[in-house]
């Protein structure tokens, strides 16, 4: 039976979209299978009434494994030895682009360590030349903490979106898994310079990471109340073997699912993906989410020989599979629930594309 604290909380979230730190924690603290499945139906309500049963694909193509960060958690960090590094010229990233273009994907997004080997004007380069290619399609953007300007160069490129996940809104926890030169302050920063230039932008944070409390996760609620992000990625932690976290626990499927479902209430038309660390720790964990209430899922683009270099944590999936595989398995596992993968740039809706101000 769902207990009826929980019900009474949950009705009125639904009704708001906000609750009080207290609600929000005994929300999180007190939840129990059924509490969940009422959620994930209220989540899937507000769901439907803005995306029906269609789900926005993006095509993410991970560039480069170079990072001049040292983010405790990831297997990508500078002082982690180990980490295989390798970075695609734009004629490989290009290639990526079509291959997925043909598929019928219309968001690409880049993603990479935080490599300094390519310039300011690679990056403009390269978004031009997909634009030029491919003008149908959207680019998200998710290389790190810029400078306004540079945020500001690529917004002129071309680039629409820009995925930054804040991590963690404690300043305390924050600091914990960062190292010191690593800000708060300024991730927040860079979400805020990227908001102002007019981009679409993603925020988020991994769902227990070491020493995440709940009163860090309502933390998290308010600040992204305050921000008001178009999209909002969340997935597990899950430990990499090379880090100081090596033998920390991973987050659960359970209370990833249960947060999705709670951010779906709390922002209706938001772009939320079922992540790829939420489909490792669990099979079924992409379904999951999109029951939960999530409605974007981003299959892998990469080469297959870089595939598995890009390991940010442990038994990352899709290492094995090309393009072609992954693109055709979503398709399926979309209709397996119920839902269908739409070709479309899929922008957060009130926006959409915008005119680059520069030319190759
Ligand atoms: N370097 C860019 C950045 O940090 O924004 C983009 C790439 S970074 C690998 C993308 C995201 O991976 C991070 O925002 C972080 O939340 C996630 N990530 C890194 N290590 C992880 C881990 N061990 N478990 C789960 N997610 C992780
Ligand atoms: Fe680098 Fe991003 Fe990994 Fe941090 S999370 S080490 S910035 S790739
Ligand atoms: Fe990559 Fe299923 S999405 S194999």
């Amino acid at each position: 039976m769902v207990q009826e604290d929980n019900k009474r909380r949950i009705d009125e979230l639904f009704a708001n979209g906000f609750l009080s730190k207290e609600d929000f924690k005994k929300l999180i603290d007190e939840r129990n299978n059924e509490s969940a499945e009422y959620l994930f139906e209220k989540a899937r309500i507000r769901q439907h009434e803005t995306f029906g049963n269609k789900v926005y694909l993006r095509g993410i193509v991970e560039f480069s494994s170079y990072c001049k960060s040292n983010c405790l958690y990831c297997g990508l960090r500078r002082d982690n030895d180990n980490a295989e590094r390798y970075h695609l010229s734009e004629e490989e990233i290009l290639a990526c682009c079509r291959q997925g273009h043909a598929f019928g994907f219309r968001t690409f997004v880049l993603q990479s360590g935080e490599d300094l080997s390519y310039s300011d004007e690679d990056i403009c380069h390269l978004i031009l030349s997909i634009k030029k290619e491919m003008p149908d399609c959207a680019i998200t953007l998710s290389i790190g903490e810029k400078t306004r300007e540079q945020y500001q160069m690529y917004y002129d490129a071309g680039a629409d979106r820009y995925l930054l996940r804040h991590e963690t809104a404690s300043p305390k926890l924050y600091q914990k898994l960062h190292p010191a030169d690593q800000t708060l302050e300024n991730r927040i920063r860079c979400l805020k310079d990227l908001r102002d230039i007019g981009y679409q932008i993603g925020a988020g944070m991994m769902i227990q990471a070491p020493g995440q409390t709940t009163d860090d996760l309502v933390t998290d609620l308010y600040f992204l109340h305050d921000l008001q992000p178009h999209m909002i990625g969340i997935g597990p932690f899950i430990p990499h073997h090379d880090t100081p976290f090596r033998d920390e626990k991973a987050g659960s499927v359970e209370l990833t699912l249960y947060m999705l479902g709670i951010l779906r209430l709390m922002f209706p038309k938001a772009l939320i993906p079922a992540t790829t660390a939420l489909g490792t720790i669990d099979q079924k964990g992409r379904e999951m989410g999109i029951l939960a209430g999530a409605n974007v899922i981003m299959p892998n683009l990469s080469p297959t020989d870089v595939r598995g270099k890009y390991l940010l944590y442990n038994n990352k999936i899709c290492t094995g599979e090309d393009a072609a595989q992954c693109s055709l398995c979503m398709s399926g596992r979309m209709k397996s629930i119920g839902y269908e993968t739409v070709i479309t740039r899929g922008d957060a809706p009130g926006k959409g594309p915008h005119e680059a101000k520069m030319n190759i």
